[in-house]
C-alpha cells in the first residue's frame, strides 16, 4: 500500500512559473489593494475593477508553464499516494500531471453566480481567453464573477484538507507564508509522529510550525532536497 504523502501549496510554488506571490518584495498586495480587487465589496463598488484584475490574471494563466516542482510533485506519485492541496488559484499542479488536486481558494479557470457563489449549477469552467464582461450571465440570473474564494468568504473544502492532513503518513508544506486562516491552520492537523517537511527560502513569519523540517530553498531547488529525504527514509 502507498504511503499517503499530502502536499499543501501556496503562491511560492509558481513564484519560478513567472506567477507572482502576494507579500513578497514585488507581491500582488503591494501593488494592488486587496480589500478593493479581492473581497464582495470591493466587487459591488467597483466591478469593473474586479474583473479587470482577474481577467488579466487569467489571460497571464495561458503565457506561464508548470516549473520543475509541480512536475517532481506529480512524478511522486509513482512511488506515493499523493494529494496536492493548494491555495493557489492557478492550474500549474493539474497542467504538471498531478491527479488529485484540492483548491482551498478557488479556480481561475472557472466562473460561478455573484448571487449564490456555491451553487454547482453555476459553477463553470471558462476559456481563460475570454474576458469575464459586465453584464455576463451565470445560469441563476446574476452577474457572472470568478470562481475565487475572496477576504471574509467561507472556504468551502476545509474539512476535507483537514481530513486528508490527519491521515498523512508524510506532510510537505510548499511556497507559503502560513499568514491566511483557514488553510494556515492545515499544519496543525498533521500527526506529531510522521515526517513533515517545509520548503520555502525565506523564514517564516509567524515562526516555523512545530516538528517541521525546514528545506531552506526555492521550490524548484527544495522538491530535488526533498526527494532524497524520502528516499533516505526508505533506506
Ligand atoms: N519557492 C518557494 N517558496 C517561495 C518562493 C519560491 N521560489 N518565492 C517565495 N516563496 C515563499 C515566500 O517566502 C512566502 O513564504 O512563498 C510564500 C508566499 O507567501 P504569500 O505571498 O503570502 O502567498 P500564500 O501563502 O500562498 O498566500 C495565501 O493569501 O492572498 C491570499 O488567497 C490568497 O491563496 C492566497 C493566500
Amino acid at each position: 500500500m502507498q504511503q499517503k504523502l499530502v502536499v499543501f501549496s501556496g503562491a511560492g510554488i509558481s513564484a519560478e512559473s513567472g506567477i507572482p506571490t502576494f507579500r513578497d518584495a514585488n507581491g500582488m498586495w503591494g501593488k494592488y489593494d486587496a480589500m478593493k480587487l479581492a473581497s464582495v465589496g470591493g466587487f459591488e463598488e467597483d466591478p469593473q475593477a474586479v474583473l479587470d484584475f482577474y481577467n488579466a490574471r487569467r489571460k497571464n494563466l495561458l503565457e506561464v508553464e508548470p516549473n520543475h516542482a509541480h512536475r517532481v510533485l506529480a512524478d511522486l506519485e509513482k512511488q506515493y499516494d499523493v494529494t496536492v492541496i493548494t491555495q493557489n488559484v492557478d492550474n500549474l499542479h493539474e497542467r504538471a500531471g498531478s491527479s488529485k488536486v484540492i483548491h482551498l481558494h478557488g479556480e481561475l479557470t472557472k466562473v460561478t453566480s455573484s448571487y449564490n457563489r456555491l451553487d454547482t449549477n453555476c459553477i463553470k469552467e471558462y476559456p481563460l481567453d475570454v474576458p469575464i464582461r459586465l453584464g455576463d450571465k451565470a445560469v441563476d440570473g446574476s452577474q457572472l464573477r470568478p470562481y475565487i474564494v475572496w477576504f471574509g468568504e467561507y472556504v468551502d473544502n476545509m474539512d476535507l484538507a483537514e481530513y486528508l492532513v490527519k491521515m498523512a503518513d508524510i506532510f510537505v508544506v510548499i511556497g507559503t507564508s502560513l499568514v491566511v486562516y483557514p488553510a494556515a491552520g492545515l499544519v496543525n492537523y498533521a500527526h506529531m509522529e510522521i515526517p513533515k517537511f517545509l520548503i520555502d527560502p525565506n523564514d517564516m513569519k509567524g515562526g516555523m510550525p512545530v516538528g517541521f523540517e525546514h528545506i531552506k530553498a526555492k521550490a524548484v531547488e527544495g522538491v530535488d532536497v526533498l526527494v532524497r529525504r524520502l528516499k533516505e527514509m526508505e533506506e
